[in-house]
C-alpha cells in the first residue's frame, strides 16, 4: 500500500511534467470522427455519466476530447479516472489523427489489451495503467513505433517478462510498467532506447539490472524500487542527466556505489536494502540533491560534515534504522542545507542533543526516536522552526521540562519513554496526537482544560507520576479517540464529562487510585472498544447500562471493589467481546448462563481489532502501540501491547461467585484463557469443556468443584497451562498425552483424584473405559455426575490489586505472528499515508 501510493504520486508528477493536453478550441467537429466516438461510447458502461456531454454536434467540446486547432481532427482522448467499464470499441481506429490515448484508472474487468490498439500507428502517448487489464501484452503493439510514452502499470500481466518488442519503440521517452507482475530480468535491449527519460519498473519481481541500462544517457528518472535486485554495478558509467534514482526495497548488498558521476541527482532513494559499510563521501558532492534516503540498511561508521559538503539544496534527510551509523557531528557544525524533514531513528545521534538542528529554521518533521540521546532537551528545540508539524523523540533519555506549546504548529508529538519532568506542558492547540507516556511528568493535568483541543484524537499520558483528579472538561476534546491515563496516581471519581466523548474508542485508566462508581454518562461513549479501568478502587455494581456499549471488545475491570452479581445485561455486549476480565473484585452470586451468545469468543479466528484506531504511535522500533492492557495469562500478570487483538480471555477469578460453571461456556470455542479460580463454584466441570479447543490456559483451582475430570479435556491439544487444584474432584485423571504432561500440582488438593501424574488409582477396574477417552465419555460423566452433590461453601477472599510491574511475554503461534505482522504493516501504511498527506498539505500551503 505504501508503495502503491508512492508510485501513484510519482507517476502523477511524471504525467504533469511530461504531458500537455491543451484546452478546447473553436473548431468544427469532423462528422466521421464524431460517429466513431459515439460508437466507442456505445461499448462503454458509463456509470457516473461522465460522458454525458458526448451528445452534442460539437464533438471537439466533449469531455476528454481534444481536436487540432487547425485541422479539427481529434488528436487526444483523455478518459483517465472516468470510472468506465465495458468494451473498448475498435471504432477508435477511425480517429486517424489520434496521438494521445489515456484510458488509465478505469475498470475493464480483466480483459487483455485490445489488439487493434497496435494499429493506431500514429499514437505518441498511450496510458492504460490501473485499468484492470490482464493476460499477455499483445505483440500487435510492436507497430506503435511513434510512441513517446507507454504507461501500462498496475495491471496484472500474469508473471511474464517485459515483451522484447518494447525495445524496438525507438522514440520512447517514458516507459512505466510498475506493479504489473513482470518478472525475470530487465531486458538488456531496453538499453537501446536511447531516448528514454523515465523508466519506472518498480514493484515487479526483477532480480538483476543489466549494465546496458547505464548506457541510457538521457535517463532522468529511474525507479526500480520494490523488486528483488541483489547487486548493482555502476563503475565506469556516467549518468549525468539522472535526477531521480530509486532503488529502495530491494536486496542490494555491498557498499553504496560511488555517486560521483550522478551529478544531476535530485532524489536518491536507497532505503530498505542490505547496503553495508560507510556512506561514500561522493554523496556530499551531489550539489542538486534534495532527497537523501538511506534508511533501513546496515550502514556504519562516522557520518561527518564532508558527507554533506555540497548538499545546499537538501530538504529531506533520512538515515533511520542504521544502528551502527554514528552521527556525532561537531557541535559547531553549520550545515549547508535547510531541511524540512529530518529522520534519524535508531542511529547514534547522541549522547548530546544534536546542536546543528538549531540552524534548521524551517523543518516540519523531526524524528530521532531511539537515537541514543542522553541529554537535556534544549529550550530552542520547541521554537527554532515555526513550521514544526511533527516531532518524535521517544525512546531516548532526554530530560528537562517542556515549555508552553499552545501556540506552536505541532500536530503530532511523541516524547514518550524519556525522562521529561515537571508538569505536562500546555498542549499545542491544533494537535491531533500527543504522546507523553513513560516520563516523569508530575502534578495535576488540569491545564488541559485551559483551551479547546478540537483536533485532538490521541492523548497518552500513561506511566508518569501525575496526580490529582481527572479533570472534568472532556467536552473540549470532542473528537478524542484514545485516552490513556494508566499507571499514574490520579484519584477521585471518573468525571461525568467523559460522556461527551462520542468518538472515544479506547479508554485506559488502569493503575490509578480512582474510586466511586462508573458515571452514568459513560453509556454515551458508544464507540468504545477498549475499556481498561483495572487496578483502581472503583465501587458499586457493574452497571446495567453496560449493554449500551455493545461494540466493546475488551472490558477490563480487574482489581477493583465492585460488588453485586454479574448482570445478565453483560450478555448483551457479546458480539465483539474478546476479553472480559472481572477478576479480583467482590462479585457474588451465580454466573449468568448466556455465553452461547458471545460470537467473537465462539469464533476461532483472531477477530481483527480496529487497531489503527488506537494510539498509532510508532514506538522506538518503528512499530506501533495500540495502547495496552494488563491481564493474567498462565499465572503471570502480563501486559499486552500490539498483540491485544489475539487475546480471547475470560477471567472471573478471585471473586465470591457461586453456583455451577454455566453450560454455555462450551460455546466459546475460540477462548484462549479461562480463569475461574478462587471463587466458590460448585457442581461439576462441564462435560463438553473439550469444545473449547483453542484453550491455552485453564484455571479452575480453589473452588469446590466435584465429580470427575471430563475426558473431553484431554482433547484440548493446545492446552499449555492447567490448574484444577484445591477442589473436590475425584476419579481417574483421563489419559491422553495432554493431561499427563502437567505437573502433579495441577491436580493437588482434591478429594480423590488418581492416576498419572498422581499415584495410581487403587481399583483401576472401577473405571475400565477411561482408556478410550475420545469416544464415549461425555455421557458417562453425566451419569457419574448425576449423583453428585453440590456443596455451596461461601468463601471470602481478600483481594489484591496493583500488580502492574510484571511484564511477561506472549508467545504467539506462527500463523498468528504472520497475521500480526501483516496487520501491523497495514497500520504502518496507514500512518505513513497520513503523515505524508499532512506534511505534503502543509508544504503546499
Ligand atoms: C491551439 O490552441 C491553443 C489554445 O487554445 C494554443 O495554446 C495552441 O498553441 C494552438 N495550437 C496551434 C497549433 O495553433
Ligand atoms: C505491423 O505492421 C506491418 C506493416 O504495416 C504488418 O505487416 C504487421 O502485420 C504488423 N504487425 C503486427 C504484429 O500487427
Ligand atoms: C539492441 O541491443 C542489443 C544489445 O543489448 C544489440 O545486440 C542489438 O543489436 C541492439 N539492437 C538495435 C536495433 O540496436
Ligand atoms: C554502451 O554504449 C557504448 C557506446 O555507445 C558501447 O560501446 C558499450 O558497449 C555500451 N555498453 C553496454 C553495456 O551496452
Ligand atoms: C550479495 O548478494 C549476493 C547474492 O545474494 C551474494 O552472492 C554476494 O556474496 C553478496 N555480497 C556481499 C558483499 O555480501
Ligand atoms: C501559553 O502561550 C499562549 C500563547 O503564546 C499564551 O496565550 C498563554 O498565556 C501561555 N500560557 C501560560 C500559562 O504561559
Ligand atoms: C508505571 O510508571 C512508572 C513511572 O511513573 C514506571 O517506572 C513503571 O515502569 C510504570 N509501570 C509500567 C507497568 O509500565
Ligand atoms: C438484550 O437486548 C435485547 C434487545 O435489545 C433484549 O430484548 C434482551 O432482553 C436483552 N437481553 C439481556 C440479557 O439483557
Ligand atoms: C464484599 O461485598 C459484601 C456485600 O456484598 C460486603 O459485605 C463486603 O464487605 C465486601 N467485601 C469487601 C472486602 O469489600
Ligand atoms: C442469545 O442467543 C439465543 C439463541 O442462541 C437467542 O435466542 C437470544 O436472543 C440471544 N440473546 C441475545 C441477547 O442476543
Ligand atoms: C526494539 O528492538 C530491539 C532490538 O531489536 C528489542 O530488543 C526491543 O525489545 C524492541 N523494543 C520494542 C519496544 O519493541
Ligand atoms: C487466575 O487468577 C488468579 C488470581 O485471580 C491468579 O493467581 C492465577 O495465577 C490466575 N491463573 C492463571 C492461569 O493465570
Amino acid at each position: 500500500m505504501i508503495s502503491d501510493k508512492r508510485i501513484a504520486i510519482k507517476f502523477f508528477v511524471v504525467v504533469l511534467s511530461c504531458v500537455f493536453v491543451t484546452g478546447d478550441a473553436e473548431v468544427r467537429c469532423i462528422e466521421s470522427e464524431r460517429e466513431a466516438l459515439l460508437s466507442f461510447k456505445k461499448g462503454l458502461i458509463n456509470k457516473y455519466s461522465i460522458l454525458s456531454s458526448w451528445r452534442s454536434d460539437e464533438c471537439c467540446k466533449w469531455y476528454g476530447v481534444e481536436c487540432s486547432n487547425t485541422t479539427a481532427h481529434v488528436i487526444a482522448l483523455d478518459l483517465r479516472g472516468a470510472n468506465l467499464r465495458g468494451k473498448i470499441g475498435s471504432s477508435l481506429l477511425e480517429l486517424h489523427h489520434l496521438t494521445h490515448l489515456d484510458l488509465s484508472r478505469n475498470d475493464f474487468g480483466g480483459i487483455p489489451i485490445p489488439k487493434f490498439i497496435g494499429s493506431m500507428k500514429q499514437l505518441q502517448y498511450l496510458s492504460l495503467w490501473g485499468s484492470h487489464f490482464s493476460g499477455s501484452i499483445p505483440n500487435h503493439l510492436v507497430n506503435l513505433t511513434n510512441l513517446r510514452s507507454l504507461v501500462l502499470g498496475e495491471n496484472d500481466f500474469g508473471g511474464i517478462p517485459i515483451p522484447e518488442f518494447i525495445s524496438s519503440m525507438k522514440q520512447l521517452q517514458h516507459l512505466s510498467l510498475w506493479n504489473s507482475n513482470f518478472l525475470g530480468i530487465v531486458p538488456p535491449r531496453l538499453g537501446n532506447l536511447t531516448n528514454l527519460r523515465t523508466l519506472h519498473l518498480s514493484q515487479n519481481d526483477f532480480v538483476t539490472i543489466p549494465p546496458q541500462l547505464w548506457n541510457l544517457t538521457n535517463l532522468c528518472s529511474l525507479d526500480l524500487s520494490f523488486n528483488s535486485l541483489s547487486s548493482i554495478s555502476l563503475s565506469g558509467f556516467v549518468l549525468e542527466s539522472l535526477e531521480i534514482l530509486d532503488l529502495s526495497y530491494n536486496q542490494l548488498n555491498g557498499s553504496i556505489p560511488d555517486m560521483g558521476t550522478f551529478s544531476s541527482l535530485i532524489e536518491l532513494q536507497l532505503s530498505v536494502n542490505n547496503f553495508a559499510g560507510s556512506i561514500p563521501l561522493s554523496i556530499g558532492q551531489l550539489s542538486k540533491l534534495q532527497v537523501l534516503d538511506l534508511s533501513s540498511n546496515s550502514l556504519e561508521g562516522l557520518v561527518s560534515k564532508s558527507h554533506f559538503m555540497k548538499l545546499h539544496k537538501l530538504k529531506k534527510l533520512d538515515l533511520s534504522f542504521n544502528p551502527l551509523l554514528n552521527l556525532d557531528i561537531a557541535p559547531d557544525w553549520s550545515p549547508p542545507f535547510q531541511l524540512s524533514d529530518i529522520s534519524l531513528i535508531r542511529c547514534n545521534v547522541g549522547p548530546y542533543f544534536p546542536k546543528w538542528i538549531r540552524t534548521q529554521r524551517s523543518f516540519a518533521y523531526l524524528d530521532v526516536r531511539g537515537a541514543n540521546i542522553r541529554d537535556e532537551a534544549p529550550t530552542w528545540l520547541w521554537s527554532t522552526s515555526s513550521l514544526l508539524v511533527s516531532i518524535s523523540l521517544s525512546g531516548n533519555q532526554i530530560s528537562g521540562t517542556i515549555p508552553n506549546l499552545s501556540s506552536t504548529s505541532i500536530l503530532y508529538m511523541d516524547v514518550s519513554y524519556n525522562q521529561f519532568s515537571g508538569p505536562i506542558p500546555l498542549l499545542p492547540a491544533y494537535a491531533s496526537e500527543i504522546l507523553l507516556s513513560g516520563n516523569m511528568f508530575s502534578g495535576s493535568i488540569s491545564s488541559i482544560c485551559k483551551t479547546r483541543h478540537r483536533d485532538l484524537q490521541y492523548l497518552d499520558l500513561s506511566n508518569n507520576q501525575l496526580t490529582g483528579e481527572v479533570p472534568d472538561c472532556w467536552e473540549k476534546m470532542p473528537i478524542l479517540q484514545s485516552l490513556n491515563l494508566a499507571n499514574n496516581s490520579f484519584s477521585g471519581e471518573i468525571p461525568p464529562s467523559f460522556g461527551n466523548l462520542e468518538e472515544l474508542v479506547a479508554l485506559q485508566m488502569h493503575g490509578n487510585d480512582l474510586f466511586g462508581e462508573l458515571p452514568y454518562s459513560m453509556r454515551l461513549c458508544q464507540n468504545l472498544i477498549l475499556i481498561d479501568l483495572g487496578g483502581n478502587m472503583l465501587t458499586g455494581e457493574i452497571p446495567i447500562w453496560i449493554d449500551q456499549l455493545d461494540g466493546v471488545k475488551i472490558l477490563n475491570l480487574r482489581g477493583n471493589k465492585l460488588h453485586g452479581s454479574i448482570p445478565t445485561k453483560i450478555c448483551n455486549i457479546t458480539v465483539y467481546i474478546d476479553v472480559l476480565d472481572l477478576s479480583l473484585n467482590n462479585l457474588s452470586s451465580i454466573i449468568p448462563d448466556c455465553f452461547n451468545n458471545f460470537s467473537a469468543l465462539a469464533s476461532k479466528d483472531p477477530t481483527g481489532f480496529y487497531t489503527s484506531l488506537f494510539a498509532p504511535t510508532d514506538n522506538i522500533n518503528g512499530s506501533k502501540h495500540y495502547g495496552y492492557s494488563s491481564f493474567q495469562w498462565k499465572g503471570k500478570e502480563s501486559e499486552y501491547w500490539d498483540n491485544l487483538e489475539f487475546l480471547k480471555l475470560i477471567d472471573f477469578s478471585s471473586n465470591r461467585l457461586t453456583g455451577n460453571i454455566p453450560k454455555s461456556f462450551s460455546s466459546m470455542r475460540g477462548l484462549r484463557s479461562l480463569n475461574l479460580s478462587r471463587n466458590s463454584l460448585t457442581g461439576y466441570i462441564i462435560p463438553d469443556i473439550g469444545k473449547m479447543e483453542m484453550l491455552d490456559s485453564l484455571d479452575l483451582s480453589h473452588n469446590q468443584l466435584s465429580g470427575n475430570i471430563p475426558t473431553s479435556l484431554a482433547r484440548i491439544y493446545t492446552l499449555g497451562f492447567l490448574d484444577l487444584s484445591n477442589n473436590n474432584l475425584s476419579g481417574k485423571i483421563p489419559t491422553g498425552t495432554q493431561l499427563q504432561s502437567f505437573n502433579a500440582s495441577a491436580y493437588a488438593k482434591n478429594d480423590g483424584l488418581c492416576g498419572n501424574p498422581l499415584p495410581k488409582c487403587p481399583g483401576e477396574s472401577l473405571r475400565p473405559s477411561t482408556t478410550d477417552p475420545v469416544e464415549n465419555m461425555d455421557e458417562k460423566d453425566g451419569n457419574i455426575l448425576s449423583f453428585m452433590q453440590e456443596v455451596a461453601i461461601s468463601m471470602v477472599f481478600g483481594f489484591i490489586f496493583g500488580f502492574w510491574g510484571v511484564v511477561g511475554s506472549f508467545i504467539l503461534k506462527k500463523s498468528w505472528r504472520i497475521a500480526f505482522f501483516n496487520m501491523f504493516d497495514a497500520a504502518g501504511d496507514w500512518l505513513y499515508v497520513r503523515v505524508a498527506l499532512f506534511v505534503s498539505k502543509w508544504r503546499r500551503s
